[in-house]
C-alpha cells in the first residue's frame, strides 16, 4: 500500500558494511573523541553563564566529552517569559514556514551525521549501529512531522445541515515543555521538539542530564535552520529544572518520555494550581514487555530476536524485552541456544565497531541493575563476562516462576524467563495485560490463529509478530504505549501532532 503521505521517504542512514563508509564513520567518532564540547543552556539563543559540569564517557569515565552549564532557576524564568512573548507570533506563522524549517533541520542533521554519531557513541555509550539508527530516526521525525503538519494544519471547511460556513483550524497551544530521556538523546529529544514546533508552539526543551551535548548541537542546528531563537529555548539540567518548567502556569502542554513515576509527578504538578489551565500531558513511559514463544516458532529466529530485543542497546530501550514466556515443550532447546548466543555477544567500548553491547548510562543505573542481578543469583540461567572498565552490566537471563514475579522494569540487559503450557495462551496474555503496562509485546508462532488471537487480546501499543521488539520505524510503526506505559498518541504516527494543538471551530452565518 502507498504511504498515507505520498512521496514521503525515510532517511537512508549509513551502510556500515561498506568499508569506505565505515572508515569515515570511525574517523569521525575518533575526531569527536578529541573534541571538548562546551555546551550551555540557551535562552533566546544566548549562552548562559555558570559553573560547567563535566560530561564523561559511560564506556570510560576517565575520558571527557565536554561540559555543560545547566539552566539556573533564573534562566528558566527568562526562557518562559521569552517563549510566552514569542508563542503567538510563531503560532501565526504559516505552517509552510514552520514545516520548511523542520525539513532544513533534517538536511542539517544528515550533513552533520558523522559528528552526531560520534556524540551518540561517546556521550550516550551507543554502539555504532544504534548511533546510525538514532540519527536516521531524528531525520525521519523532522520530515514526517513537516509533511504531516502541512496537510493537517490547513483549515478544514465543514459544510453540513446548519446552513452556516463552519471551519475547523488547528493552532499552537502556546509554550510547550519537552522533557526527554538519555536513551534516545537525539531522536526522542528532537521528535518531541519538532512536533511541538511545527504545531505552532514555542518550546522549552529539557534534555536528560546525562546527555546534554548532542541535544545542544541539535538546538544549534535547529536555530540555524530557521527556528527563531525566542521560540526554542534549551534548558539542560536535573529534576529541579524539569520541576520549575512544569510548575510554570505559562506552560500549556508537556511532552515527556521517561519513567512512569516521573510522568505521574508531572501530572500532579500540572493539576496542583486550580487557577492554571488544564493542559495536556503526552507521556511515553516504561513497560514490562513480554514475548510469547510457542512450540511452532523457529528457534534460530526466536533466539536472534530475543538477543536483539533484550540485550542490544544494553537493554536500554523502553521497547526492550524484559520477560520471555516460552512454551515448555521447546524451552530447553531455546534456552540452550540462547546461552550460546549470549556467549557470542561482544561487550566493550562502543567506539569499536565489533561491540554488540555497550555500557549502561551511569553509575546509578549500573549499581541498581547490579544489585538486583546479584539478588537474583540463585535463579540465573546464564550470564556472561563484562569488561571491568566502564559502566558495564553483564547480559543475564534469570528464571522466574511466574509472570507476576516480575514486579518492575529493569532498564538494562536483564532478561527474565518463564514457561507456559499448551492451552494457556489466553491466560498468558490476560496475565500480561493485568500488569497494567502496555508498551510492546512480541509473539513467535507459525500458527496464524495464534497470532490472530494475540492481536485481538493484547493491550499494547506495539505488537511484534515473528520479529524483534525494538526499532520502530517512523511513519510505518508509530510508537507508544497505553496504561502505565503512556498516554498516547504515538510518536511517528499521523495523530501525534493533534495533541500539540488547540482545535478551534469558527461558524459564520452567511
Ligand atoms: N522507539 C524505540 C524502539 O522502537 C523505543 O524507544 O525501540
Amino acid at each position: 500500500p502507498a504511504d498515507i503521505f505520498p512521496g514521503r521517504a525515510n532517511s537512508k542512514g549509513l551502510d556500515l558494511n561498506d568499508a569506505a563508509t565505515l572508515n569515515a564513520t570511525l574517523a569521525a567518532v575518533e575526531e569527536v573523541g578529541r573534541q571538548t564540547y562546551q555546551a550551555t543552556a540557551l535562552v533566546s539563543g544566548q549562552p548562559v553563564t555558570g559553573t560547567p559540569k563535566s560530561v564523561t564517557r559511560p564506556a570510560n569515565r576517565s575520558e571527557s566529552v565536554g561540559s555543560v552549564v545547566e539552566a539556573s532557576a533564573d534562566d528558566v524564568k527568562r526562557a518562559i517569559v521569552a517563549a510566552s512573548n514569542a508563542a503567538t507570533g510563531w503560532a501565526d506563522t504559516p505552517v509552510e514556514i514552520r514545516a520548511a524549517a523542520l525539513e532544513k533541520l533534517a538536511d542539517a542533521l544528515e550533513d552533520n551525521r558523522l559528528e552526531l554519531i560520534g556524540l551518540c557513541v561517546h556521550e550516550a555509550g551507543k554502539t555504532l549501529a544504534d548511533a546510525v539508527a538514532e540519527i536516521r530516526e531524528a531525520v525521519d521525525f523532522c520530515r514526517y512531522y513537516a509533511i504531516n503538519a502541512r496537510q493537517q494544519f490547513q483549515p478544514v471547511a465543514l459544510p453540513g445541515p446548519t446552513g452556516e460556513y463552519n471551519e475547523l483550524r488547528l493552532s499552537g497551544r502556546g509554550v510547550f515543555a519537552c522533557i526527554s530521556p538519555w536513551n534516545f538523546p537525539l531522536a526522542i529529544f528532537l521528535g518531541q521538539v519538532t512536533a511541538a514546533l511545527v504545531a505552532g508552539n514555542a518550546v522549552l526543551a529539557k534534555p536528560a542530564p546525562q546527555t546534554p551535548l548532542i541535544a545542544w548541537r541539535a538546538v544549534q542546528l535547529a536555530h540555524a535552520a530557521g527556528i527563531p531563537a525566542d521560540v526554542l529555548h534549551f534548558l539542560p539540567g536535573g529534576p529541579e529544572v524539569g520541576a520549575a518548567i512544569t510548575a510554570a502556569s505559562e506552560v500549556k502542554g508537556v511532552a515527556f518520555t521517561g519513567s512512569t513515576g516521573t510522568a505521574r509527578a508531572i501530572a500532579r504538578t500540572l493539576l496542583e494550581d486550580d487557577s492554571r489551565p488544564i493542559v495536556p500531558l503526552i507521556a511515553e513511559t516504561g513497560g514490562l514487555n513480554a514475548m510469547i514463544v510457542d512450540s511452532t516458532a523457529l528457534p534460530e529466529q526466536v533466539v536472534n530476536d530475543v538477543v536483539t530485543s533484550a540485550f542490544r542497546s544494553a537493554g536500554q530501550r523502553c521497547s526492550a524485552l524484559r520477560l520471555l514466556i516460552v512454551q515448555e515443550d521447546v524451552a530447553d532447546t531455546i534456552l540452550h541456544m540462547l546461552k550460546g548466543a549470549m556467549d557470542a555477544l561482544t561487550l566493550g567500548d562502543t567506539a569499536d565497531v565489533r561491540t554488540d553491547v555497550g555500557p549502561v548510562i551511569d553509575e546509578a543505573s549500573r549499581d541498581k541493575l547490579m544489585t538486583y542481578r546479584e539478588s537474583m543469583k540463585a535463579q540465573w540461567l546464564h550470564t556472561v563476562e563484562a569488561p571491568q572498565t566502564g559502566l558495564f552490566v553483564p547480559p543475564t537471563a534469570i528464571r522466574l516462576s511466574g509472570i507476576e514475579d516480575l514486579t518492575q522494569e529493569w532498564f538494562g540487559p536483564i532478561l527474565h524467563v518463564v514457561t507456559w503450557k499448551a492451552g494457556e495462551l489466553e491466560d498468558v496474555v490476560a496475565r500480561i495485560n493485568a500488569r497494567g503496562y502496555g508498551l510492546t509485546m512480541g509473539l513467535h508462532s507459525r500458527v496464524a490463529e495464534t497470532a490472530d488471537r494475540v492481536k485481538a487480546l493484547a493491550k499494547v501499543g506495539n505488537l511484534y509478530v515473528n520479529r524483534s521488539m525494538i526499532g520502530a520505524v517512523v511513519g510505518s510503526q508509530p510508537f507508544g504505549g497505553e496504561g502505565l506505559s503512556g498516554t498516547g498518541p504515538k510518536a511517528g504516527g499521523p495523530h501525534y501532532l493533534l495533541r500539540f494543538a488547540n482545535e478551534r471551530t469558527v461558524s459564520v452565518d452567511t
